[in-house]
């Protein structure tokens, strides 16, 4: 299969109907971009992020100066929330390390809890299209999660738990230093973003993550893009507001 194949069966699990290259400039990969008026970008640092560290609200794990492998081994090890007793594994973390797009999704489910590692199950699937459709591979980005264990039943995470796995992920970012956070689902974008406001209304535009300059994209979960196809459009064009904005980071 050709790499124009294998593209437009990416965008087709995308929902997202092939167009013949008239508007390159948008897509990241040659003739592929739907003919939409592209969303504005409300926020573009003009800066590369500062290596200053983010420091957690509830710093109740020390983890600043470990570096990946210290920072892994304490988080296979953690109790410092209610996770771990009902947790078959923690769920660390996956892809490159220097990566420039920093995936962030909401906390393991059931097939990351039993094989370690994020997005593996049908959303995963469909976030490895969606990345594809953009001319990423998996193993080009970083993904994790707002939580490493997975909650029960895969209820919402509690504040409490997302307090304490949040100096993990923080220095995760403060190692990758990514260009960009994409933060998948409303959990994943609230928590990030610190506010109550809905998901709709914080995907498509460029915010930053807290005081690291790092800009962030909110787009929806595919777990819900799996059960509302319909707003595919909409995660796609997310996507693509994400390549822009790397893309003028890095001019
Ligand atoms: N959903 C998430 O938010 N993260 C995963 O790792 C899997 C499903």
């Amino acid at each position: 299969m050709t790499t124009r194949e294998q593209q437009l069966q990416y965008l087709e699990a995308m929902g997202i109907q092939a167009w013949t290259a008239r508007h390159a400039e948008a897509a990241a990969v040659e003739g592929s971009v739907e003919p939409d008026p592209e969303p504005a970008v409300v926020v573009a640092p003009e800066t590369p992020a500062p290596a200053a560290p983010v420091t957690s609200v509830l710093d109740t794990t020390d983890v600043s100066g470990l570096d990946w492998e210290m920072l892994e081994a304490r988080v296979s090890e953690c109790r410092q929330c209610d996770l771990h007793t009902s947790r078959t594994r923690t769920v660390f973390g996956v892809g490159n390390r220097n990566a420039d797009w920093l995936v962030i999704g909401e906390a393991p489910g059931h097939d990351e809890d039993q094989q370690g590692e994020p997005f593996v199950g049908r959303a995963g699937q469909l976030l490895n299209a969606m990345l594809q459709a953009v001319g990423l591979q998996r193993g080009q980005v970083y993904i994790a999660n707002i939580l490493k264990c997975r909650p029960p039943n895969n209820r919402d995470p509690k504040t409490e738990e997302v307090l304490c796995c949040e100096p993990y992920l923080l220095r995760q970012i403060e190692l990758i230093q990514p260009g960009l956070i994409l933060a998948v689902g409303r959990i994943a974008a609230q928590n990030l973003l610190q506010t109550q406001t809905p998901i709709g209304k914080l995907r498509g535009e460029v915010h930053t993550f807290r005081d690291t300059g790092i800009p962030l994209i909110a787009t929806y979960h595919p777990a819900y893009l799996l059960r509302s196809p319909a707003e595919k459009r909409k995660a796609w064009q997310d996507l693509q507001l994400a390549v822009r904005t790397l893309r003028e980071r890095r001019q």
